[in-house]
């Protein structure tokens, strides 16, 4: 499997905006890389690497891995472009850097991630004992990517949080975590509507099950078949005798 710098953009569009080819080439054979070693060994395919949600880490959510890798990335480019417009040189921001980490903060995932016998995405052994930003470096490193870039992906999350780190690096980790804090919440309001219909639909059983006792009483028919009129005439009947016969 062999993914070019192209079929890369399909997934990632903000790759394109590095304007230092060699840079965009690298980032691409990282994620090349990623992609074919990851799941095991044996690979994810692009359609794969779409549904795998946004993080294993706030339950029910309808966000993607991949959504939150563009969205981390436009939120970078946007907040450089604010930084820019407003404070001008005084805030130097290394756009192909930051655009760069951006993109490759979360590939180490590649290698955390794995599946279940049932198909599903789970944390693996490997994410066990290897957290992404440490698999991500290792990934960077082989491919050339220059330290700056390897410094956002190394300290983008809370393994960053001893580092002074540089200004795209601070940069990224707000937005990142932007994503991952809206995620929580989203979680935990998810975790709430289901709790809520769960009980809703426990009462409703309750109720129904209480109006039907009640409608039984009130019928003054017997709740068990057996004990019902009908069931004794059935009994005494000529036709149940001679089918017992
Ligand atoms: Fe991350």
């Amino acid at each position: 499997m062999a993914y070019t710098t192209a079929q890369i953009g399909q997934l990632f569009p903000n790759i394109m905006e590095i304007k230092d080819a060699a840079l965009r080439e690298k980032v691409a054979a990282v994620w090349n890389e990623a992609l074919s070693l990851g799941c095991g060994g044996s690979g994810w395919t692009f359609d794969e690497i779409r549904a795998i949600p946004f993080t294993l880490l706030a339950g029910k959510i309808d966000l993607r891995f991949v959504e939150h890798i563009n969205s981390c990335c436009k939120q970078c480019i946007a907040i450089s472009a604010v930084l820019g417009e407003v404070f001008g040189a005084r805030v130097p921001v290394h756009i192909d850097y930051l655009i760069a980490g951006s993109l490759l903060a979360d590939v180490g995932k590649m290698l955390e991630f794995d599946k279940n016998a049932a198909g599903g995405v789970i944390k693996g052994h490997y994410g066990d004992l290897l957290r992404h930003p440490f698999s991500g470096v290792a990934l960077c490193f082989k491919h050339g990517v220059p330290v700056e870039v390897m410094h956002i992906v190394a300290t983008h999350s809370h393994e960053g949080d001893k580092v002074d780190r540089t200004i795209e690096s601070w940069i990224f980790h707000h937005a990142d975590f932007i994503d991952f804090d809206i995620a929580k919440v989203l979680g935990k309001q998810a975790a709430a509507t289901e709790a809520r219909d769960a009980k809703d639909a426990k009462d409703a059983k309750d109720a129904k099950d209480t109006n039907d006792a009640r409608a039984t009483k009130d019928s003054g028919e017997p709740k068990d078949f057996k004990d019902s009129k009908d069931f004794k005439d059935f009994k005494d009947s000529k036709e149940s005798k001679e089918y017992r016969a």
